[in-house]
Order: C-alpha cells, then sequence, then structure tokens
C-alpha cells in the first residue's frame, strides 16, 4: 500500500518541488562527487545565486499577499537560481479551525506558484496544525502537527544538489507535553542525518535551513530569558563536526544576524517578509530577504528590501482583523 506522501505526490507536482529533488536527483557516490566537485572548480560557471526568505506569515488580511507578492517579484526580478523558505508560510494554524488553515495554506502554495524558480520549503511552529490546547483538534485528526504541511509540501527534511553544494531542510519543531512548540530535532530525523551523511563527501560545502535557530545572539543582546535556539541543537553540530558545513540558515526571530563561530560554522538568521505581523518593522527590522552569491567554496550575502516597508507606509496599516 502506498504511503500518504505517496498518494499525494500526483495532485502536488509543482508544490513538493522539495521532495521531488530529493527523489529525482539521486546522491552521487563518494568518488562521483569529488570529481564533480573536481568539474566545478574549473567550471566558469561555479558561481551562483539564491534566495533565502523567510517567516512569510501568509494570511488574506492586512494587505499580506501584497507585500508577499512585492517579495515574489523583487526575487523574480534578481533571478536566482532558486528560493528556500524558512518556514512560518503561514499565519497561522497551531490554534486549528481546519477551514482557515487549508485556505491559508492553499494561499501560500498558489501564490508562490508566482516564483519562477524552484521553491525549497522548511516548516516553522506556525505552520503546525492543531497543536495548541485551545484548538478544536488533537493527534488525531489526520493533518496534525507536521500533517497539514506534509500534505501541501511532502517531507519536512530533505537534501538536495546545486552545483557541488549540498542544500540539507530541517524540521527543527516538536511539540511540549503541555501543547506548546519547541525548537527540537527529533530523533527519526538524526538518524536520517547521520545514514544520509555517509554519502555526502566531507570537502562538500554544505548549507542547513533551519527555522528555529541553532546559534543566535538574540536573549544576549536584549537581556530576554531562554536562548531562541534549538534545544538539542549540539547533536547536529556533532553529526556534522567531519564535514563540510558552511553555513546554517535561520528564521523565526524576525531579525537579521550574521555571525562566524571560530571559522567552524557560520550562521545566517534571514530577517522576515512579514516584520511585526504585517504591521511594521519587528526589533527595528526592515522586511526583507537574503540574496546569497555562492562563489567556489565561499559565499557572500545582501538583504534585500523589496520595498514593503515604503508601500506599508503609503498605504497606511489596516484595522487588524
Ligand atoms: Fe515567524
Amino acid at each position: 500500500m502506498k504511503d500518504k506522501n505517496q498518494m499525494e505526490l500526483g495532485r502536488r507536482k509543482f508544490l513538493v518541488r522539495s521532495t521531488l529533488a530529493t527523489a529525482a536527483v539521486p546522491f552521487l557516490s563518494i568518488s562521483s562527487h569529488a570529481e564533480q566537485r573536481q568539474k566545478d572548480k574549473s567550471d566558469p560557471e561555479n558561481s551562483f545565486e539564491f534566495v533565502f526568505m523567510t517567516d512569510i506569515h501568509i494570511k488574506p488580511e492586512m494587505n499580506a499577499p501584497l507585500g508577499f507578492q512585492m517579495a515574489i517579484d523583487k526575487a523574480n526580478e534578481l533571478s536566482p537560481d532558486f528560493v528556500i523558505t524558512g518556514g512560518d508560510l503561514v499565519y497561522d494554524v497551531m490554534r486549528g479551525n481546519f477551514e482557515r488553515s487549508d485556505t491559508l495554506f492553499k494561499l501560500y502554495t498558489e501564490m508562490s506558484k508566482g516564483f519562477q524558480m524552484p521553491v525549497y520549503n522548511c516548516i516553522g511552529n506556525h505552520d503546525l496544525f492543531g497543536i495548541y490546547e485551545e484548538s478544536p483538534e488533537d493527534e488525531s485528526h489526520p493533518d496534525y502537527k507536521y500533517g497539514m504541511w506534509e500534505r501541501y509540501f511532502g517531507k519536512t527534511y530533505y537534501a538536495f544538489d546545486h552545483k557541488g553544494w549540498h542544500f540539507i531542510t530541517l524540521n527543527s519543531l516538536d511539540v511540549t507535553d503541555n501543547k506548546r512548540y519547541k525548537g527540537f530535532f527529533h530523533k527519526e530525523q538524526l538518524q536520517w542525518l547521520r545514514n544520509h551523511l555517509k554519502k555526502v563527501d566531507r570537502s562538500t560545502p554544505i548549507v542547513i535551513t533551519t527555522h528555529i535557530p541553532m546559534l543566535c545572539t538574540f536573549s544576549q543582546l536584549n537581556g530576554k530569558e531562554g536562548s531562541r535556539t534549538v534545544e538539542n541543537n549540539f547533536e547536529v553540530f556533532e553529526i556534522f563536526k567531519d564535514h563540510n558545513l558552511k553555513v546554517v540558515l535561520q528564521g523565526h526571530i524576525h531579525w537579521k544576524e550574521y555571525g562566524n563561530a571560530n571559522d567552524r560554522v557560520q550562521f545566517l538568521t534571514g530577517g522576515s517578509i512579514a516584520g511585526n505581523g504585517w504591521k511594521g518593522r519587528r526589533h527595528n527590522t526592515k522586511e526583507g530577504f537574503m540574496k546569497i552569491k555562492v562563489s567556489g567554496d565561499t559565499f557572500s550575502w545582501e538583504y534585500i528590501d523589496h520595498g514593503w516597508e515604503a508601500e506599508r507606509l503609503k498605504i497606511g496599516i489596516p484595522k487588524e482583523k
């Protein structure tokens, strides 16, 4: 009998690029990986750009579709090879209400067809269906927790290759006993990661995408309690210790941060599309996204203003519904 993901594949086509990419690009053996990397090094086209766009929080209200469309248009204008999203695609489905939640996912998937390049999605806390205490739904609902996201996009953790670089999107979310979300990489995923990395050459540059940050200075800078990072982030760093982990792309905080931890790993928190619930900047970070340029074994980044702040100030803030 086919599993749920397989059954859904037929009608999701465009929307499951993440899964399809994994399935369609079988992993190269270690030797052919090395050959490919050698080829890429001598290839003048061994540079590319991609967009990292996070915390979109799409909903029909607050002119959110206009703001997201402006981000899509800007990304198309920049013409990167692909887009990676950083989670919190919708706002929000944690409190249940199936009709409303499904409408939000539909809105996101319909709008993201406007990207003129592949889109690789990541799951965020606001994308977890029905997990809160006040939700009318519970574990028995097929869309519970990761279910709705999976129905639209496929697996919540997966990998793909691009021009000698390896990209891994992780699911950084779980649910506590008292029905709140928490930043956590669950065991099954960690086991997948261990097995998966056996097939990746140790010199291959790797990019991780995670919604909840693995490294973040927000609390230290703002005197807040809690690290705002994934609880068991160290387990993932441990798994990567013999690999060439270049950068961790992160969302959730709605601010911009770049760090280099002792030349071992760099991290980049990508601002947000929604700002403070579409009402303005959050943490004084202008709404925007990251354009990342890869050149050989290195990368550089630039925060792109897609014009939403100027537009928002021009049209004013609608009454919140
Ligand atoms: Fe968010």
